[in-house]
Parts: structure tokens; sequence; C-alpha cells
């Protein structure tokens, strides 16, 4: 059966766009391939080492966010970063080989100092720039086939491909180069404001484990378009954030909807409500799912540890593996 390694930084709850974008996918995934599921928080400190308090408090928060989503943690097993030295330790030996230029190439990285100079103050720090080869421990070390991510990732997969053709060439072979898994559709998801990308950072997410009211709320202040003033001005759909969500959760009278803004027919108070009433509806199991989990940590924590300690097995021995081509494997004298 072939493998999957995927994962999220723990820096807040899951979103709706975690959800469209890839937890859906995961949820169908975990039938057919052995998937790993990592929350990654020691990436997570790479940008939030200032804050660990917020990464500590989000690992739970995500366990809860996939088991409401889906994912079964008898088919998927979730892992959290921070337990898995391998990872740790073929951070080390991979960042021998990789250049700096290499690094720096990285679009998704590069965008992503950008809009963190509140944080570097244009000066990024040895292990942000270096996330990548990290990244490339966390899916080497699992020796996955596949690694289902968004767009963005896909220059994280690319280093990894070279990270492992570049380790088998010196060392021997022992690496896959892994692919990665992209959905078409759903990709990225819009938030709210009718930015392009759904963030916490950027707040404008609607979240897995949001109330009504909070939904309702954060619908209501949507973007919508901002030349339709009045209920029976012509709208314009396309870049209307509430059309976008409705299309996005399968409203079943679209067609209808769009026909009537664009003839000036249907105001946007309308579109809101029957956007929130959907949403509600469809996010409805998750929350009460969830809202069980957090009345039962202790179940919570057993899945983390019981997923940890079977990634650990498998994990220190891709290790020794990789020390034994690597010609630092002193079993002989240490392991007497
Ligand atoms: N960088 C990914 C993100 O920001 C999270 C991640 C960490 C990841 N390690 C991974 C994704 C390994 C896939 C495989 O979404």
């Amino acid at each position: 059966m072939k493998r999957i390694l995927t994962g999220d930084r723990p820096t807040g709850p899951l979103h709706i766009g975690h959800y469209f974008g890839s937890l859906q996918n995961r949820v169908l995934l975990q039938n057919q391939y052995e998937t790993f599921i990592l929350i990654a928080d020691v990436q997570a400190l790479t940008d939030n080492f200032n804050n660990p308090e917020k990464v500590r408090d989000n690992v739970c928060e995500v366990v809860m966010d996939y088991i409401a989503s889906g994912i079964d943690s008898e088919k998927s097993t979730i892992v959290l970063q921070s337990k898995i030295s391998a990872i740790a330790e073929l951070t080390i030996f991979f960042s021998n080989l990789v250049s700096l230029s290499r690094l720096s190439r990285n679009p998704t990285v590069k965008e992503e100092i950008k809009q963190k100079t509140h944080l570097f103050n244009d000066s990024v720090t040895y292990g942000f720039f270096g996330y990548p080869v990290s990244q490339a421990a966390d899916i080497l070390s699992f020796n996955a086939d596949l690694v289902p991510v968004g767009e963005d990732q896909a220059p994280m997969i690319e280093l990894t491909r070279e990270i492992a053709r570049r380790f088998n060439s010196i060392y021997g072979t022992l690496f896959n180069e892994p692919d990665a898994l992209i959905p078409e559709k759903n990709s990225r998801i819009k938030g709210l404001d009718g930015n392009s990308k759904m963030s916490k950072s950027l707040n404008n997410a609607i979240y897995l484990k949001d109330s009504e009211d909070e939904i309702k709320q954060k619908i209501f202040s949507a973007y919508t378009d901002p030349t339709k003033l009045r209920k029976n001005d012509p709208g314009h759909p396309d870049g209307c954030m509430v059309f976008y969500y409705m299309d996005i959760f399968g409203f079943d009278k679209l067609n209808e909807v769009k026909t009537e803004c664009l003839k000036g027919e249907r105001g946007c108070v309308k579109c809101k409500s029957e956007l929130t009433q959907l949403i509600c509806e469809y996010l409805r199991p998750i929350r009460e799912k969830r809202r069980e989990l957090e009345n039962d940590l202790p179940y919570v924590y057993k899945i983390l540890k019981n997923g940890t300690e079977k990634a650990q097995d498998l994990t220190s021995s891709i290790l020794l593996q990789a020390k034994e081509k690597m010609k630092i494997d002193y079993g002989f004298i240490f392991d007497k």
C-alpha cells in the first residue's frame, strides 16, 4: 500500500479553507493509502518562536478538528512533529544537500517573508529560511510516496524530490521521490474579505468550530459587490464572496441566484440569510462531534499518543537506514 504524509502547522483552529482545500480529500484518501498526518509544531515555531503558548494551545485543537471532520484514527495516524526526533536529525543531514541560493528561490517562502516583516524586521532567521529542508525531512523520514497539499506547497515537494535524489545519488538509494497530490478544485479558498487566501492571520476565516451566531455575523459582514447599494440595484455575483461560498457549499439554486442578482431582483440580505443557513447546516455534524471531543480530552490525547508512537517506530528505522548509508552507523561501538 502506498504511503501518504501530510501535515498542518498548529497555529489556529482549522477553517473551511483547510476543509475544502485538504481535509475533505484526506478523508477519502485514508481509505486507499497508509496515511500519516503530521501536526507540525516545530515548523509552527519557525514563525511563532516568540509565542510558544499559541502553538501548544493549538495542537489539540487541530487533532479535534481532524477527528470531527472525519479523519478516522484507525485509518490515519496523527503524529506530533516535536516527538519525532528522526525529523530533527534528518534536517541536519539534509541541510548539506541544499544550497542557500536554492532555498532563496522558493516562491512560497519569499511570499511568507514579505508578509512577516513585523517578525523578521528585514532579517529572516536561519530557521524560517530553512524550514523547507525540515519539511523535506518530515516527508522523507516516513519515506512517503504521496503528499496531498495545497498548491502553495508544491515548491516544498519539489525541493523534497531534489533532496531525495541527491541523497540517493551520493549515499545510495533509500528515499522515494514523493509526488505532490494537489486538488484541482478549491485548492485555495478565498477569505471573507475577498482576499485570495483564507487565513487566521488575515482574520477572514470561517472556522469549523464557529457557532451559528459567529457564522451569521461573519457572513453578514462578508465582502459583496460594493456597487450594489440597494436591493433593486443589479449586482455582480462574480467577485461577491457570498455567491462564491454558495458555490463552494453547493447551494442548489445557484443559477437562480445569479440571474436574479444580475437583473436586480435579489437583495444581498436574502443571499446572506440563505448562505448562513446553508453553512450552519453543513458544519453542524462537525461542530457537534467537536463539542463531544472537547468534553473528552483524554480520548484526544490517546489518539495523538498512539499515533505518535507508531510513527516513532517507523521513522527511527528509516533514520537508521539513512545513517548506515551516510557511514555514521556506530552501533558496533556504542550498542554493545
Ligand atoms: N507547510 C505546510 C503548511 O503550511 C505544513 C506541513 C508541515 C506539511 N510539514 C508538512 C505539509 C509535511 C505536508 C507535508 O501547510
